[in-house]
């Protein structure tokens, strides 16, 4: 066991020792949707996202300041999308890394996209945004929720894509 005082005197934390433990933490993957204040649909794939409290349902994922961000700040409001393993492509192309040709189906939730291969969805009202560093995070209130019954889901342990079953 580690005290105190040992703790105070290590090295600082390197960034890439962080990631690589951080990245043993085995996840789903969501996309998270809004809408632009020009109406256009934005996503951004997220693995922070985590129950908060089962009442009043509510929610927290942590985004990085960008397009999505800027977004839900101006709407109040996102959907969480989870994924299927089916769907590597789709967390990729909003990752950052487009897949060509891939043209992401959507419905309309109560207003907000809804990604047609989510096995589960939730329909959320921001309550609070905190900033830390150079994300924030989104504190929400879950309005509508739905879900699939018998689905693989999308995993991501040590910066892979798996399945319930292997790796993909
Ligand atoms: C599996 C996976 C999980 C990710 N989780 C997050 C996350 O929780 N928060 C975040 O800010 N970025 C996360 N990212 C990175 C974003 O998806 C990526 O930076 C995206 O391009 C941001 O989009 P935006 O700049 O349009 O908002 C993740 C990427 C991958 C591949």
């Amino acid at each position: 066991m580690m005290n105190i005082k040992e703790k105070v005197d290590m090295p600082e934390l390197n960034p890439a020792e962080f990631r690589h433990a951080a990245s043993r933490f085995t996840t789903g993957v969501t996309v998270i949707t809004s809408l632009a204040r020009n109406k256009e649909i934005i996503g951004m794939t997220a693995n922070s996202f985590m129950t908060v409290s089962l009442s009043p349902p509510t929610v927290l994922v942590s985004v990085m300041n960008g397009r999505t961000l800027n977004a839900i700040e101006h709407s109040g409001k996102f959907a969480i999308n989870v994924l299927p393993a089916a769907a590597k492509d789709i967390s990729n192309h909003f990752a950052g890394r487009p897949v060509p040709g891939l043209t992401p189906d959507f419905a309309k939730s109560r207003g907000m996209p809804k990604l047609k291969e989510a096995i589960a969805y939730f329909d959320c009202r921001i309550e609070k945004f905190i900033q830390v560093a150079d994300h924030t995070l989104l504190v929400a209130k879950v309005n509508d929720c739905c879900y699939k019954d018998v689905e693989d889901p999308l995993i991501f342990f040590s910066s892979q894509y798996h399945s319930l079953n292997a790796e993909i």
